[in-house]
């Protein structure tokens, strides 16, 4: 007989106000296995792990975790019983420290019964280093970027020493490197018999990583294989139900005239430093083109596109131009007005307002045309919004619910619909299909092809080469805020743009 799994879920239901999230799914893990839990947005995958953890409740079905039966009634009885999350959305403290935020609820005491700071600090520290992410703990945690933060939410998983750790997405704001260092860490952790529960849209991570994968679709229980015995083109039909017969479309470039010149453009660094997070950055984009920028963290390019819509102000030196025609954008406003639309690697901060109706996030950036002047009609709105709501197949209870109900790379979509809503004509996309299912990325790319077929530029950046590769018509990349190689589609190759990246 084979070996008692550590966990076994079976019969799992959830629904939420009468939808089913899940359907009679089934999941077990073995000891020291990295399992990857995989399938569309919306297919059920976090809210599953937020049952295993304590933070929902499920209406039926048994949990069974190194043989005994469990009732996890609070994330504290997860965590009792040796299971650690990884949420898909951040959980860290933003005021709080390094440290704190890596012991949270469980602050070592010295013998007096006193918070014990140097432990913390020691501890945490040596956690952070371990993952290659050194840092000063004693600065809070909103000090940093994205990417570090998600290093110190992986920190704190480390230092609850579970056997289980489940990890949602815990790569979506990782540069390559990075993800390359937590897999290290994965497989130490498997070594020392841990099991991971793992969850990523990213089919070269499932592949690297996993033992085993178990697939879900509409909140139901599809399959479950050891890696080597499932080709991708099977694991995408179980994610889908249907064959795709391209995820990469091809697309010939007709490139137009100029629509966009930027000329030594620099952005000092926010945090006073005097250093400059772009340093004489210099590029067009035609009609017609999708043009990549590629880089390592702290290269620049997420700056450069946030200056180009005007997000830090007047910028340090440099010039841009639209259609030949010199601009001065210090203003998103003034950016939308000229027709550049931004999505941001970091939908949680400023791609949409959580607290708001996915219907209101997905007309923000088109008010105007939601009605006469200052008035805001909802069939107007309704209008505006279905036809990106349909072609994205965005899922959601309806247009009304909060945005925050949304599954993660649902949220995206209404992030991605909002500003496609503007029309723009230079669209600068950073990250857009992180988060994203396999069909609906399939179907962004179909998307970014039309849009430039219509006479439209785009400058994309993503942190997923094979994607970098495939879509770009040149690909820019950027070390220290600098150009350092310009590459056109013949060229391009994973190992010339890690090059170029790493080397000034
Ligand atoms: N708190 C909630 N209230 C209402 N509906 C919810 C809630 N949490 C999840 N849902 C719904 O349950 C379904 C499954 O969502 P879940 O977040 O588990 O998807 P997922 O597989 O993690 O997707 P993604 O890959 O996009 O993160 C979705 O339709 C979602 O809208
Ligand atoms: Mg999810």
């Amino acid at each position: 007989m084979a070996e008692e799994p550590l966990l076994r879920m079976e019969g799992i239901c959830k629904s939420f106000h009468g939808v089913h999230a899940l359907r009679g799914v089934r999941l077990d893990v073995r000891r020291g296995e990295v399992h990857s839990l995989v399938g569309e947005n919306g297919a059920g995958k976090s809210t599953l792990m937020r049952i295993l953890g304590g933070a929902v409740t499920l209406d039926e079905g048994t949990i069974t975790l190194r043989g005994r039966g469990q009732v996890f009634r609070a994330p504290k009885d997860a965590e009792a019983a040796g299971v650690a999350m990884i949420h898909q959305e951040l959980s860290l403290v933003p005021p709080m420290s390094v440290a704190e935020n890596v012991f949270l609820g469980r602050e070592p005491r010295t013998r007096l019964g006193f918070v014990d700071y140097a432990a913390m600090r020691e501890h945490s520290e040596a956690l952070l280093a371990e993952l290659g992410t050194p840092c000063d703990v004693t600065r809070p945690a909103e000090a940093y970027s994205i990417a570090t933060q998600q290093m110190v939410e992986v920190a704190k998983a480390l230092g609850r020493e579970a056997d289980l750790i489940v990890m949602d997405e815990p790569t979506s704001a990782l540069a390559e490197a990075e993800a390359e260092r937590l897999f290290e860490v994965i497989r130490r952790l498997r070594g020392r018999g841990v099991s991971v529960v793992y969850i990523s849209h990213k089919m070269e991570e499932i592949y690297a990583i996993s033992d085993r994968v178990t697939v879900l679709r509409d909140g139901e229980w599809i399959g479950t294989a050891p890696v080597g015995e499932l080709p991708q083109e099977r694991l995408i039909e179980w994610m889908v139900g249907r064959k795709i017969e391209q995820l990469f479309p091809k697309h010939a470039a007709e490139p137009g005239a100029e629509l966009l010149r930027v000329d030594g453009l620099c952005v000092d660094t926010a945090d006073g430093s005097g250093r400059r997070a772009v340093d004489g950055a210099s590029l067009t984009l035609r009609a017609g083109e999708i043009v990549g920028l590629a880089g390592l963290r702290g290269s620049g390019c997420s700056e450069l596109l946030g200056a180009l819509f005007g997000r830090y102000g007047r910028v340090a030196a440099g010039s841009v131009a639209i259609r030949g025609r010199p601009v001065s954008i210090t203003r998103p406003a003034e950016a939308i007005a000229n027709g550049i639309a931004l999505l941001t690697n970091d939908r949680k901060t400023t791609g949409l307002v959580l607290s708001m109706s996915v219907l209101h996030n997905a007309t923000l950036a088109s008010l105007s045309r939601a009605g006469p002047p200052g008035c805001v009609l909802r069939d107007r709105e309704l209008a505006l919004a279905q036809p990106f709501m349909d072609m994205l197949s965005v899922r959601t209870a309806s247009v009304d619910a909060e945005v925050s109900a949304l599954s993660g790379g649902n949220q995206q979509k209404v992030a991605l619909a909002k500003w496609l809503m503007t029309e723009p004509s230079v669209l600068l996309l950073d990250e857009p299909t992180r988060g994203i299912d396999v069909g609906a990325k399939a179907e962004i790319y179909e998307l970014m092809n039309t849009l430039v077929a219509q006479g439209k530029g785009i400058l994309l950046i993503t942190s997923e080469l094979p994607e970098l590769l495939a879509m770009s018509d040149r690909i820019l990349v950027m070390h220290r805020g600098r150009m350092t190689a310009e590459l056109n589609r013949d060229e391009a190759t994973q190992e010339r743009i890690m090059a170029a990246a790493m080397e000034a």
